[in-house]
């Protein structure tokens, strides 16, 4: 059998071939929503859906829907991860956020007249390896959106909010842990996209209606018209 020609050195120091996005940022338009525990992101994204006709993808929910199925192989492990204000290995979230993306196409949501569709994931990426693993390999991103607000106030936010949300990790013991995070692995990811310019960076200390404003303002600059206006 001949042998194979060995490869040039040219081919050998040539990085990997990186995967294909699944989807098109032409067609598929992605806008992260970051900020820490608290920062307001849910209320803003909820107005966003409403006057741009983005879809909703919340990570976070996402991972405890998948924590609550019956049969899942994930869920320990995601409610392990949650309960510590850690980040679950981004495999998992990834595929998540993919899967949500193609149901919601395929049921043809998210489309805005012959815009193509958009899509607002909300509580993502908070690591740098699910930042890269989904531009990569899912959509690159037009813009992170990045709610800037001060731990004391997010504090009082989460605890107020913990009265009445059931959620098991709004607890004075999580919150501590969910900055810890915050401040260690997911800001670096706003970092990293700053650098790009591809953060609108808002203040986030005031009412709902006034960050909502600013909102508008910066959605306008970055090309996003409010539907049916
Ligand atoms: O965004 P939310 O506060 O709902 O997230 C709750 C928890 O879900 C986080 O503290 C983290 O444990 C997990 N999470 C994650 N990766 C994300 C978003 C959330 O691991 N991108
Ligand atoms: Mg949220």
């Amino acid at each position: 059998m001949p042998s194979l020609p060995s490869p040039s050195h040219k081919e050998r120091i040539s990085a990997p071939s990186k995967p294909t996005p699944t989807f098109s940022p032409d067609t598929v338009h992605v806008v992260y929503v970051l900020g820490g525990p608290g920062a307001g992101k849910g209320t803003q994204c909820a107005n966003l859906v409403r006057d741009y006709g983005f879809k909703h993808l919340s990570a976070g929910d996402l991972l405890r829907a998948e924590q609550d199925r019956k049969d899942s192989e994930f869920g320990g492990m995601i409610k392990e991860y949650i309960a510590d204000g850690k980040i679950v290995p981004m495999e998992v979230t990834v595929q998540l956020l993919e899967n949500a993306i193609q149901a919601k196409l395929d049921e043809g949501e998210g489309q805005v007249g012959g815009k193509g569709s958009r899509f607002l994931i909300d509580g993502f990426p908070r690591k740098m390896d699910q930042a890269l693993h989904f531009e990569s390999s899912v959509c690159p991103s037009q813009f992170t959106l990045f709610f800037d607000c001060p731990e004391e106030e997010m504090q009082k936010r989460l605890l107020h909010r913990g009265e009445t949300s059931g959620r098991s990790d709004d607890n004075a013991e999580s919150i501590k842990k969910r900055f810890k995070t915050f401040v260690e692995t997911s800001m670096p990811v706003v970092e990293y996209f700053e650098k790009e310019g591809k953060v609108v960076r808002v203040e986030a200390t005031e009412s709902p209606e006034r960050i909502y404003e600013v909102v508008k303002g910066r959605m306008g600059e970055r090309g996003f018209e409010m539907i049916g206006k």
